[in-house]
């Protein structure tokens, strides 16, 4: 394991990831744990990323100097790069030279442990104000900026390398040679972590969790829940039953996809419940979304809780575990703490019963999304499932713009579908995040269809790009593509007479309308 210590920026999962994509198994710890309890986890090699700009700010983390002196090989990137620097003797102060951004680095060791085979010159991405002016003795300086005289330094003896810039970045172009030159030459790891290890892993893990017991696990329809079965089902096969509720706030074809594709692939145990009408009823005449989104979450509760319940009673060993899709970055930003507002109130499929105890299984807790989709397509599960966009728990429920009734469930399924296969056909599916279709059900507008007036609503088409949800910008998609929808949609789609687009980035609007 690489441990890549966290100094609070946004940069440590990045950073993780590209371990990764170099195929060495990379995990992040905050920079607040004792350098001891890092030592005790036995790591190949340890990375600290990016933070705070100034390693003299009051409050700035700091690391014990142990960490430098164990054997353990060190690359320190930015913030972790100073502070390598100032905790073994090297001079950091705020003189001035500060960069930000893409900067040119001046190579001026070429056959260093971290830059052989690139470029005398390549460009960087610099995010600093202090600078480091001398390494500390025993370090040689590989590389300089225009401003910086020590842009990056090595120790091959100690095992220990430091970069002032951001190899992680994709604007750094060199920076993932550079990470692998570390990782293979410096810290002399084999590149040999793979998603069949991973699959393999998880497998003999699950089964000595749940041994002879049963487990359930809750499908939505989305990536992760679907593709944490499928590796619990690999595990365990018949022991594993996965619920699927559908709640009718589902798009075309999804619940049949559930039922067919994953079962296909999986062989599992699928017990759907169809509980539409108790949620179109417990919906009936509400239009507040927030209100939607808490009733929506309840009646999903209660009816995963039920099915629970009848499979307990079932004949069979106990029933001890409960399956969830939570990947790393959940992890990793739990337990980092940070407080978020709470926007809108997301639901997940989960929901336990406060008497019955489950234990958790979560396979996919190591893995990045990216991840997640290799293992399941390596365990058989059809692209439909795995490179499926997001979709909110809520579903359809929360792109309706007034109360939700079955007619305009069926009116948003039909232009839903249009939008998307037209996406699809145009090869959009992959730029474009996600694309909720909004039905703007209490708005009415007049048009003209075949001579005669029509008094119908307006659809919406929210595409956005996006990396991770939290920003987002409006997708500036072929008009041809945006007409073609338009066409369809109002030909194809009664009682719908005009297609808007919407040009808002996130923030100010968020992605759903509701
Ligand atoms: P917003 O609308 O907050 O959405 O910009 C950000 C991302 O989250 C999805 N989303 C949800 N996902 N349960 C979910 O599992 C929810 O309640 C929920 N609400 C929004 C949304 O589709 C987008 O990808």
């Amino acid at each position: 394991t690489v441990l890549v210590v966290d100094f609070g920026a946004q940069y440590a999962q990045l950073i993780a990831r590209r371990v990764r994509e170099a195929r060495v198994y990379s995990e992040i710890v905050p920079s607040t744990m004792p350098v001891a309890e890092m030592l005790a986890k036995n790591p190949a090699a340890i990375i600290l990323s990016g933070g705070p700009s100034s390693v003299y700010a009051e409050g700035a983390p700091s690391l014990d100097r142990e960490i430098f002196e164990a054997g353990v090989p060190v690359f320190g990137m930015c913030y972790g790069f100073q502070l390598m620097a100032t905790t073994l003797g090297g001079t950091v102060d705020d003189n001035g030279a500060r960069e930000y951004g893409r900067t040119p680095l001046a190579v001026s060791k070429a056959d260093s442990t971290l830059f052989a085979g690139t470029p005398a010159e390549q460009p960087v991405w610099m995010s600093h104000g202090d600078a480091c002016s001398a390494a500390p003795e025993g370090f040689t300086v590989t590389a300089s900026t225009d401003v910086v005289p020590v842009a990056a330094f090595e120790n091959d003896e100690k095992k220990l390398y430091g970069v002032q810039y951001h190899p992680e970045v994709m604007h750094s172009t060199h920076g993932q040679q550079v990470l692998e030159h570390f990782l293979y030459r410096g810290a002399g790891l084999k590149p040999t972590w793979t998603t069949g290890n991973v699959i393999e892993e998880q497998v003999a893990a699950i089964r000595e969790q749940v041994g002879d017991k049963r487990a359930i696990c809750g499908l939505s329809g989305g990536v992760d829940s679907a593709v944490a079965a499928a590796l619990v089902q690999k595990a365990i096969g018949s022991q594993l039953t996965c619920v699927y509720v559908d709640h009718g706030l589902m798009r075309k074809g999804e619940t049949e996809q559930v039922e067919k594709d994953f079962v296909a692939a999986t062989g599992a145990n699928l017990k759907v419940v169809d509980a539409s009408e108790r949620f179109l009823k417990a919906l009936a005449g509400v239009s507040d979304p927030e209100q939607k989104r808490k009733i929506i979450g309840r009646e999903f509760i209660r009816v995963f809780e039920q099915a629970q319940l009848e499979i307990l009673q079932e004949d069979g060993p106990e029933v001890a575990f409960l399956v969830q899709g939570t990947l790393y970055p959940d992890v990793v930003e739990s337990g980092g703490g940070t407080g978020t507002a709470n926007i809108k109130s997301h639901h997940n499929v989960g929901g336990l019963p406060d008497d019955i105890e489950f234990q958790l299984v979560e396979p996919l807790r190591q893995l990045f999304k990216d991840e997640v989709r290799a293992v399941g397509a390596e365990l058989g599960l059809p692209d439909e499932i795995v490179q499926r966009q997001p979709f909110p728990g809520p579903g359809l429920g929360i792109r309706i713009v007034g109360d939700v009734t079955k007619e305009r469930l069926d009116l948003l399924r039909e232009a839903d579908a249009i939008a998307r296969e037209e996406l699809t056909a145009a090869g959009l599916d992959r730029e474009i995040w996600q694309c909720p279709v909004v039905l703007l059900a209490d708005v009415r507008s007049v048009g003209v269809q075949g001579d005669g007036r029509t008094y119908g609503h307006p659809i919406v088409l929210r595409p956005v790009s996006s990396e991770d949800a939290m920003t987002a910008d409006w997708t500036r998609m072929p008009y041809d593509v945006l007409a073609k929808i338009s066409t369809r949609i109002t030909n194809e789609v009664k009682d719908v007479n005009r297609v808007v687009l919407d040009v808002t980035s996130k923030p100010p609007g968020t992605i759903e309308w509701e």
